[in-house]
């Protein structure tokens, strides 16, 4: 059966459980890394308005995405000046380089837009799950980790969203059979990428 942490969600694969622990005794170097996170999801949404100009059904969307990624950039980095902690400068991000790359080789057959739109959905996907492992793990804590385990649950949720949100919109351009296809191939090749990596305390 799969678990509550992967409910609703296209991966196949969870988070190590020596994640958690080690995001858990390194919270300001995690949340400097999720600021981050936040600020290049806006980012990707901005990015595909201008590389996809053809596609203005995009547009409403995309802004929508924008202006509450950027809600949670500001609401992390204001929990980082809570904690006086410096949000320095943005970290390289392997898991999402390698899975972009992975992802929008050619040749998937649904097209650039929709290996664009896939990709996002699995990068919103992963990052729904972190944050639900996260929020189960800050829930038992002092005051300030239940606060923020809270937190972590309210931006799960989000992060749920946008990734249907990304899948329907793959829809949208592609025969919605051949989206839950790549979907499929797609959980595959991000569970292998995941495993491969290092566990680190950051986001992905
Ligand atoms: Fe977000
Ligand atoms: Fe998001």
């Amino acid at each position: 059966m799969a678990s509550a942490l992967l409910e609703g969600l296209p991966l196949i694969c969870e988070t190590s459980p020596d994640w958690a622990p080690l995001a858990k005794s390194n919270l300001d170097e995690v949340l400097k890394d999720h600021a981050w996170c936040e600020y290049k999801a806006a980012s990707a949404g901005l990015g595909l308005m201008a590389r996809f100009p053809e596609h203005e059904f995009l547009h409403r969307p995309m802004v929508a995405l924008v202006q509450e990624e950027m809600l949670h950039f500001r609401q992390v980095t204001d929990l980082l000046k809570k904690r006086n902690v410096p949000l320095g400068a943005p970290p390289t991000d392997p898991y999402v380089k390698k899975l972009r790359g992975l992802l929008c080789a050619q040749g998937s057959g649904i097209g650039g837009l929709g290996d664009h739109l896939i990709v996002n959905a699995f990068i919103e996907a992963r990052s729904c799950e972190r944050f639900r492992v996260l929020s189960v793990a800050l829930q038992d804590g002092n005051d300030e980790e239940q606060e923020l385990s809270g937190f972590y649950q309210r931006l799960a949720d989000a992060e749920g969203r946008h990734w249907e949100s990304f899948r329907d919109l793959a829809m949208q351009v592609c025969d919605f059979k051949v989206v839950l296809r790549r979907i499929e191939e797609a959980a595959k090749i991000e569970a292998d990428l995941l495993r491969s990596l290092p566990v680190e305390a950051r986001m992905h």
